[in-house]
């Protein structure tokens, strides 16, 4: 679909701040698909350590000695504490140790002891280990899943999302730098956001400047009312403009082209790959940025934005790396803010339910993408 040609509603304004349903969409998609959680390079000796948060649910990932990743919810057999208080660490010793009454486990998630317990009659530790999460990962991204049996591998819930950056080196790449942002907004409205560029004219003037078809408030020419099938480049999507180089404030690159992207690639400027709900990526010529997405509650959610090169050229081009953020840093911050201020509309007594606009085509798409998760109706395209 290019464009949508009949009158669509958006989604209940409560959806974005009711507590139970908050809880409801934990349950229904946080807790039930492959959530991104950090990279590789986080973990990259056995005994390593990361925790993650997915609402209210906090994960451990590590690597066992034999160097397989491993998750487990931060939680002990004993009685319930949590295990892991710092946020990340090194396992001393290879030993997951419980700051309550010291249960001590492998990195597999074997209790191996039990210090100062007193025997009881048909006591077994093996009947208590920790309690496993599906871990695993792509192109150097770890994905977690907390089902207990999920319902896609990764490389299905991947699917072809992630053949957009297939001509990117992702798995060799390192984040230069990482930014955390607290919004307060509902996740969903990050999304939505992200899911159109109607925003684009009055929100980002630096980015237009870098791709003009988003001074259209459109994000490709088949948006236009008079593009015909015909008009169609060989690739459609939007392009950087003539004589800009890559994504940043002035459209200049500072930086080596990465290995990998092909001259459409680079005619393009940029492939994105998204991952509902927790992902995006977007591969430049010369750099590479994420973006996660972590819901800490019904009006409250944290934004991770990474910026990636090769370990070779972040050391030789150090002087280089504020130029490649600058432009990231400005369209997160607006972004940010329209999205604060859709939270704070929404809570009006008035607003029950929006409208979308024909070129909001992708935010419809995320809003079936969420009603079917729901076993809500769709609406009447679906
Ligand atoms: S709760 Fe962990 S050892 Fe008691
Ligand atoms: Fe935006």
């Amino acid at each position: 679909m290019s464009v949508l040609d009949k009158i669509e509603p958006t989604l209940p304004s409560a959806w974005y701040y009711d507590a139970d349903h908050f809880r409801r969409e934990l349950e229904a998609i946080w807790y039930r698909e492959w959530v991104c959680v950090g990279r590789l390079e986080q973990v990259t000796r056995p005994g390593d350590y990361f925790v993650a948060g997915i609402g209210t649910q906090r994960v451990i990932v590590t690597r066992d000695r034999d160097d397989r990743l491993r998750a487990f919810h931060n939680t002990c057999r004993h009685r319930g504490s949590t295990l892991c208080t710092e946020e990340s660490g090194h396992f001393a010793n290879g030993r997951i140790v419980c700051p309550y009454h010291t249960w001590t486990y492998s990195l597999d998630g074997e209790l191996l002891a039990t210090p100062f317990r007193v025997d009881s009659r048909g006591f077994a530790a093996l009947d208590y280990p920790l309690y496993p999460v599906c871990a695993t990962a792509w192109g150097g991204f770890i994905f977690v899943n907390l089902a207990d049996e999920p319902a896609q591998t990764l490389a299905e819930f991947l699917g072809c999302e992630a053949e957009e950056l297939a001509h990117w080196p992702l798995a060799e790449l390192r984040s230069v730098q990482q930014e955390r942002t607290r919004l307060a907004c509902n996740w969903k409205l990050f999304w939505e956001n992200y899911n159109e560029c109607y925003h684009c004219p009055r929100i980002h003037p630096e980015l237009c400047r870098v791709v003009p078809v988003y001074k259209e408030g459109i994000m490709s020419p088949k948006e236009r009312p008079d593009w015909r099938a015909s008009d169609a480049p060989e690739d459609d999507w939007a392009r950087v403009g003539a004589g800009v180089e890559t994504w940043t404030v002035d459209g200049r690159s500072d930086l080596p082209p990465l290995a990998g992207p092909d001259d459409a690639d680079r005619a393009a400027g940029m492939r994105f790959s998204t991952f509902l709900p927790s992902l995006f990526v977007v591969g430049h010529p010369d750099y590479v940025r994420s973006v996660r997405v972590v819901p800490c509650g019904p009006e409250s959610t944290d934004l991770v934005v990474d910026w990636y090169l090769p370990p070779d050229v972040a050391g030789e081009h150090a002087d280089k790396i504020e130029h490649m953020l600058e432009l990231g840093r400005i369209v997160v911050a607006q972004d940010g803010r329209v999205c604060e201020l859709n939270q704070q509309g929404l809570r009006s007594r008035a607003h029950r339910q929006g409208v979308l606009v024909a070129q909001e085509y992708y935010l419809w798409d995320f809003h079936q993408w969420l009603r079917r998760r729901l076993c809500e109706p769709q609406t009447a395209e679906g």
